[in-house]
């Protein structure tokens, strides 16, 4: 077997796991969900979550990665069955492949906006308001339309007709990732995490200062922090916000996705994860309800007031990310350099997490199928670039993808994970496993938190949304709908049916 590759140095894995973790999710997927359930309200449940089941998922993860790196196995089809061997753990762990896979089909492309705008906004092409536009309405007005324009949206109807550009940015996106991808684990993603996340942290410390600035007659950022840092404990007994808010620690530290795994595969044997995995998800939380809580929701507050804000944020995080955070730093000087600054720390953000979601079908096609890492990284993107297809053009592909995979999948596939890591494996195998080499030893309570409190907890959490929200979601019946959710199967047998392949070349 030829030797796996290894991350270079500490401090690289760290940034470039804290890359992983932050993403668009923190900067636009964040205000959004804590706007929408209620802000104070929905701080509790999040740390709680973080605490209970972010912390405790993420050394699971970091170990049974490096367990599986040390058997020359990056991806949980495998490192399943190494915990237990059956047809079964196969096919469960082939949602460690489905899942990063259909959440990158998505994640691409608008990663590519961010950089498409970026542009837009660096060169002066940006929209601009009407000159004496005095209603939130008025300013937002060419914003929209910009957005609109850029992915096709105003086509009345199933598909959507991107501009020209906006394919165009799709395909350098691509091909930046491939690019990282293709120098391999140290020399690509490492590397360039070590500049990226500096940049990224730099970027949104200027932005927050900036925000922090702003005033206006309507309001002021502080009412927007106000908002977000005003504990309210009536709405604790509502699931809705549980689920929002579980659901939103997984997405943000890439918990459930497989993702982890696969990067923790390059971690040496012996080499420390409990004080590394806890930095990495320290980081992403700072970088998530310090910098990606002052940003959006502080700006809008601060423009259009609180309840406008509120309810512009409930419009979505293309609403808010993409529409209003540039509109209102047109209402300041520097205001399209600003939306450049934005826009290029959005996809640094997120370049840093989509090579994440590519690298476990690049270690799958190495490890399993004995490709070249050439050729393991031109078929990931290969079936990325095809896939996105569905995305660019079909209206509501997007929600559906992301409902399934980014939102339900991942939960699901946590508690997969801790059963197989925690219980089948043996929760004293586990243990060790995960505090082999640490620099600091985690806190017995954890022990008892993973083997039941966790488990119990996700559990929990996908009966009520089973019971509250399946029905409504799996009755809707538009074509659409169906035609993405036929490519999801599909996708999930060919991952199925490659990794059956691989266990037949092996005997
Ligand atoms: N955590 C990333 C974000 O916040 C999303 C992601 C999930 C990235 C899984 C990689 C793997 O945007």
């Amino acid at each position: 077997m030829e030797r796996r590759e290894h991350w270079a140095t500490r401090i690289g894995l760290i940034l470039a796991m804290a890359g992983n973790a932050v993403g668009l999710g923190n900067f636009l997927r964040f205000p959004v969900q804590a706007a929408e359930n209620g802000g104070g309200a929905f701080m509790i449940p999040y740390l709680l979550a973080f605490l209970a089941v972010g912390i405790p998922l993420m050394w699971v993860e970091w170990a049974m990665g490096r367990f599986g790196g040390a058997h020359g196995h990056g991806t949980t089809p495998s490192i399943f069955y190494l915990i237990k061997p059956s047809r079964l753990s196969r096919v469960l762990g082939v949602f460690g492949l489905w899942i990063p896979l259909v959440v990158i089909i998505y994640y691409v492309y608008i990663e590519s906006w961010t950089l498409g705008f970026a542009l837009k906004f660096l060169v002066g092409l940006a929209p601009e308001p009407p000159p004496g536009a005095s209603s939130p309405e008025e300013v937002l007005r060419p914003f929209k339309e910009f957005l609109f324009n850029y992915v096709g949206l105003n086509a009345e109807g199933d598909f959507l007709k991107p501009s020209l550009f906006a394919y165009l940015m799709f395909l350098v996106t691509m091909a930046i990732n491939a690019a990282i991808l293709l120098r391999g684990v140290s020399k690509g993603i490492e590397r360039f995490a070590r500049v990226a996340m500096p940049t990224l942290f730099l970027l949104a410390v200027f932005l927050v200062v900036r925000v922090f600035l702003l005033e206006t007659p309507n309001g002021s950022a502080v009412e927007g922090l106000n908002f977000l840092w005003h504990p309210d404990f009536s709405k604790l007994t509502d699931p809705g916000v549980w689920i929002a808010a579980v659901g939103q620690i997984f997405f943000t530290l890439s918990l459930g996705f497989g993702a982890i795994v696969t990067y923790a595969s390059y971690v040496r044997r012996d080499e420390d994860i409990t004080l590394s995995g806890l930095t990495a998800a320290t980081l992403n939380e700072k970088a998530e309800v310090i910098l990606g809580g002052s940003i959006a929701i502080p700006a809008a507050v601060a423009f259009f007031g609180l309840t406008a804000a509120v309810e512009i944020a409930k419009g979505g995080a293309f609403n808010l990310g993409f529409i209003s955070l540039p509109a209102v730093f047109s209402q300041t000087a520097g205001g399209p350099f600003l939306g450049f600054l934005w826009f290029f720390l959005l996809f640094f953000a997120g370049l840093t997490s989509s090579i994440a979601l590519m690298q476990p079908l690049v270690a799958f096609f190495e490890d399993e199928l004995k490709l070249t890492h050439r050729q393991a990284v031109f078929f990931t993107a290969g079936i990325v670039f095809f896939s996105a297809h569905l995305v660019i053009f079909l209206r509501g592909a997007l929600d559906e993808m992301d409902f399934w995979a980014g939102t339900v999948g991942v939960v699901f596939f946590g508690l997969v994970e801790l059963i197989y890591f925690v219980w089948l494996f043996g929760p004293r195998r586990a243990w060790e496993e995960i505090n082999r080499g640490g620099i600091i030893k985690v806190p017995k309570v954890y022990y008892w938190v993973m083997r039941f409190v966790t488990p119990a907890f996700l559990l929990l959490l996908l009966a009520v949304w089973l019971f509250e929200k399946a029905p409504a979601v799996l009755t809707q019946t538009h074509w659409t709908v169906w035609v993405t959710r036929f490519y999801m199967v599909g996708l999930f047998l060919l991952l199925t049916m490659l990794v059956f392949l691989a266990e037949r070349r092996r005997v």
